[in-house]
């Protein structure tokens, strides 16, 4: 053993006493048996670390017998490091055989996967599951998801989605957390945990960041797009969750398709060395998407592959997915003196020391069982909690009149519209293996629900129609119904990846139906499945009821019908902003004040003539059958030092006749600053489960860190001034107090 290593591993004993998250640390003894590897290795065998390759699309045993020829040659030969797509514990198990058995090597393969929400029990889109704001929820849905991937041999999600999104025209933010950097850092954390475990051990997988960075942040909201953005933007907006990410042990993360003011992510090395390695200390690594470096071409940066290949390993991008310039060029430009041979052996080492720590090398089959198989996957509790995370990601948006929840005695219901009784679009998109036969629909959970009922179904019209559609028989149901519950909102894939969307209005078909029926003049309850925020004034004003449900997974039917009726309160709240039209995009809450900020007296202002500034919804809106009380605010100093801390305490009541669950919200303006800070910044919630006439006290710590940013000079930290605290419902409705932050104590 090298002194270097003799040295890490007494570091290693002596901070593991005191710190108990080693995963992300050095191991000596795995860097000396990463050390004798590359001693062996051959260029090429090194350079094959390097490649992923996609083994097509498809599952099942009739795969395995079915590996081609040219895998074969590619795993014998060690000219791959990792495989996407080959999912199954028979195929995964016959092609880790190669590597383990015909390869000079015998360096397993990694299975990678993009289990976005689940391998075939399809669990909430993400964003939905972010709108639970409860961390040991999504925590423990990407646990189970890890569990089912695990299962079906996949040692690698490229999990979680981490990007800010502030443009719902943005198709990808159906896969994120939101705008929110505070709650998608804490989401992120909760995701990181649940798919890795502490130690990646059992059915534990490994993580990935993506994508790396500022990819939300495309003009215009069209995918693959350019971002220029400040690095005040960067490190405030858009780094956050990826920061979280290093912190809870992420183990790899995937670089981004777009530039950041001219230089695209393949090739960005201040995001993935300086910034990512060398501040952050990430010691896992990065994978490539899919063609990026590739892209670089057309990017305009680089004449050819070759070239794009050359700029993506100096940058620090280990992994090439699928652009094949590592394994074409590497080698050469070695030969020509412009790669270092230790430039390639770091990026071996990366990879080699996260199979050692998925434990590949001692037990290489471990996810390749397939009595597991069968009885993990899609099984019992998979659904249980696909239910459960379902449910507590419906938000009410609207209930006048306390229209729901539906009473159990209602006689007739008029179910309408192009979701109600669908099972291909409630799975949204990146469904992958999800099985829409095991689909409930709405019809169905309300059936399940309310079996006295009489419950009449029209589809009303279909889910993009623009043109002229026969809405007759739909109100006429309507018409004889003492109730109707209409089903709307966007078609699965249209959200998801180059799902972009020029308008995020209903598609006009829908809109026409949802005029029409209001003839009937019927109480209307609106359930809504959708991927991204919706522009619906019209429902917002019209409607009776409005339950957003996003694209809820398989158990759809029954999670919407528990909340129509009553036998699950509503408690999510949204994580991004609904615009009232596209042309108000982006609105998000934690924007800057401006200097002429809107204003009603003064027309020299910063609004628009046609409508409000304001949003739809507002971020960390969602209703609930009961009502909440806020009261007593307390901080308990007027003043505090720069580096102390206060705490707020607030009275909690639930006003209502339903036992309940809330999110209490906590943000923060600083102002006067050194330089000009969101008007609200959410800085600390916490849910809490309350019975009708019962308060409680909650009580919230703001930290010296809740309260910095980067100052004028680029300076991350603390200054003195003001901090407004602002507590309530959601980002809007709050009760707030000052505590001034002064130089000394
Ligand atoms: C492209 C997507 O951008 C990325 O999110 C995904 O993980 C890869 N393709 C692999 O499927």
């Amino acid at each position: 053993m090298k002194f270097q290593h003799l040295l890490a591993l007494f570091l290693l004993l002596f901070i593991s006493t005191f710190y108990p998250q080693t995963r992300t640390m050095l191991d000596p003894k795995v860097e000396a048996k990463i050390d004798s590897l590359l001693t062996i290795m051959s260029i090429d065998e090194k350079i094959g670390q390097l490649n992923q390759l996609a083994y097509g699309w498809g599952w099942g045993p009739s795969q395995a017998a079915t590996v081609p020829d040219d895998y074969k040659r590619l795993i014998r030969e060690g000219k791959v490091g990792s495989l996407l797509n080959a999912v199954g514990a028979k195929l995964t198990y016959e092609l880790q055989k190669i590597a383990m058995t015909e390869s000079r090597t015998r360096i397993p393969l990694l299975f990678g996967f993009d289990v976005i929400h689940g391998v075939k029990t399809t669990f909430p889109i993400p964003l939905a599951e972010s709108c639970s704001w409860d961390l040991s929820l999504i925590e423990k849905s990407a646990a189970m998801q890890a569990k089912e991937a695990a299962a079906c041999g996949i040692h690698w999600t490229f999990t979680p989605m981490v990007d800010i999104a502030r443009d719902p025209r943005w198709g990808r933010i159906a896969e994120g957390n939101g705008e929110d950097p505070f709650l998608g850092s804490l989401i992120t954390t909760a995701r990181v945990k649940g798919l890795q475990g502490d130690d990646l051990s059992g059915d534990h997988i490994l993580a990935c960041a993506k994508h790396f960075a500022a990819y939300g942040a495309a003009e215009g909201g069209r995918d693959y797009n350019t971002v220029d953005i400040s690095e005040r933007t960067l490190r405030e907006t858009y780094l956050p969750p990826f920061k979280a990410a290093v912190d809870a042990g992420a183990q790899t993360f995937m670089c981004s398709f777009n530039e950041i003011a001219g230089i695209p992510s393949s090739a960005n090395k201040h995001l993935l060395t300086e910034i990512l390695r060398d501040e952050w200390k990430f010691s896992g690594f990065v994978v490539s998407d899919w063609n990026s470096i590739g892209e670089m071409v057309n990017h305009g940066i680089a004449k050819d592959n070759k070239q794009a290949g050359l700029k993506a390993i100096r940058a620090g991008l280990d992994m090439d997915m699928e652009t094949r310039a590592y394994s074409t060029y590497l080698k050469e430009l070695l030969n020509e003196g412009s790669v270092p041979v230790s430039l390639i052996d770091e990026s071996v080492r990366r990879i080699l020391r996260i199979k050692f720590r998925m434990n590949l090398f001692a037990d290489p089959y471990r996810f390749c069982d397939e009595t597991k198989e069968a009885a993990e996957v899609a099984n019992a509790s998979q659904r249980a909690a696909a239910l459960e995370l379902a449910q507590s990601s419906l938000v009410l948006l609207k209930n006048t009149n306390n229209i729901l929840p539906i009473s159990k005695t209602t006689k007739s219901i008029a179910l309408i519209g192009p979701l109600a009784n669908n099972r291909k679009d409630p799975l949204g998109s990146w469904e992958q293996f999800g099985d829409t036969n095991s689909v409930v629909t709405v019809l169905e959970g309300l059936q399940k629900k309310l079996p006295d009922a009489k419950i009449t179904y029209v589809q009303g019209c279909p889910i993009n129609e623009t043109g002229k559609t026969d809405f007759s028989a739909a109100l006429h149901i309507a018409n004889v119904s003492d109730l109707v519950v209409l089903v709307l909102g966007e078609e699965g894939h249209y959200s998801g990846e180059a799902a972009s969307r020029s308008s995020i209005e209903l598609p006009s078909a829908q809109s026409q139906l949802f005029r029409e029926i209001l003839k009937s003049g019927k109480p209307m309850v609106v359930v809504l499945m959708n991927g991204r925020p919706l522009a619906i004034p019209d429902l917002q004003q019209n409607a009776g009821a409005i339950l957003e449900s996003w694209f809820p997974g398989i158990t759809a039917g029954d999670a919407i019908a528990s909340a129509l009726v009553g036998d699950f309160n509503p408690s999510g709240k949204l994580t991004v902003s609904f615009p009232r039209a596209t042309g108000q995009i982006p609105v998000y809450y934690n924007h800057k004040n401006t200097g002429r900020p809107a204003s009603e007296t003064n027309h020299y202002s910063s609004k628009y003539l046609d409508i409000s500034e304001k949003p739809l919804y507002p971020f960390g809106f969602g209703l609930s059958y009961s009502t909440f009380t806020y009261s007593n605010l307390t901080i308990d100093k007027k003043q505090i030092g720069l580096s102390e801390s206060a705490t707020i305490k607030v009275d909690v009541k639930n006003s209502g006749n339903y036992p309940a669950s809330e999110v209490v919200q906590l943000y923060i303006n600083r102002n006067p600053a050194s330089v000009t800070r969101p008007v609200r910044e959410l800085k600390n919630f916490q849910k809490i489960t309350l019975q009708p006439n019962e308060t409680k006290s909650v009580v919230f710590i703001l930290t010296p860190e809740n309260i910095s940013f980067y100052n004028d000079k680029m300076q991350f930290g603390n200054e003195p001034g003001q901090v407004t605290i602002f507590v309530g419902t959601n980002s809007v409705e709050t009760i707030n107090g000052t505590v001034i932050i002064s130089e000394k104590k």
